[in-house]
């Protein structure tokens, strides 16, 4: 293995990394969405698949703008919580007030995860001086930030009315 040793060369690493996750999730988000029962949860979801295919369109530009190939780096902390959901459903047969709670809580950690991601991204972006690069990922990181807000607000809506029932 040869020994990475610029800046530029783990920002193309970590832009692999997140393309990995992001295309994971265009595959997880459809599931999640068929998934649970309360239906702002689902619309939820079903918004931000659509984000999630922008980001990955957003990431192929940036990678273009690079000159690079655009291709994912095995994320395993995307696929560990991909990984810690199955492993939920299957051990304990949640109700569907459960399992909506859960996967609530599943989906805020994909988003803090991605939140980093990209906060690190824009900050590498900037001190390499790439402008587009910068932008497009800006607005990846503004859209992962309000998703995290949407599902931070039906958890809370979700805990008051388990609460009253
Ligand atoms: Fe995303
Ligand atoms: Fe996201």
């Amino acid at each position: 293995m040869s020994q990475m040793t610029t800046p530029a060369d783990l920002f193309v690493h970590e832009l692999q990394d997140v393309y990995f996750a992001e295309r994971t999730l265009t595959k997880v988000l459809p599931k999640l969405a068929d998934e649970v029962n309360d239906e702002e949860l689902t619309e939820a979801f079903r918004h931000h698949l659509d984000e999630t295919r922008q980001h990955v369109a957003n990431l192929e530009q940036v990678f273009a703008g690079l000159g690079v190939s655009a291709r994912g780096a095995k994320c395993p902390g995307i696929e560990g919580i991909t990984e810690e959901h199955d492993m939920f459903m299957q051990e304990n047969d949640p109700s569907d007030e459960v399992r909506d709670m859960f996967v609530t809580g599943a989906a805020a950690r994909t988003e803090h995860y991605e939140i980093a991601a990209y906060t690190g991204l824009v900050g590498m972006a900037r001190s390499l001086g790439d402008r587009n690069a910068q932008e497009l990922l800006e607005e990846n990181l503004k859209q992962e930030k309000k998703a995290l807000e949407k599902v931070e607000s039906i958890s809370t809506r979700l805990l008051k009315e388990t609460a009253k029932a």
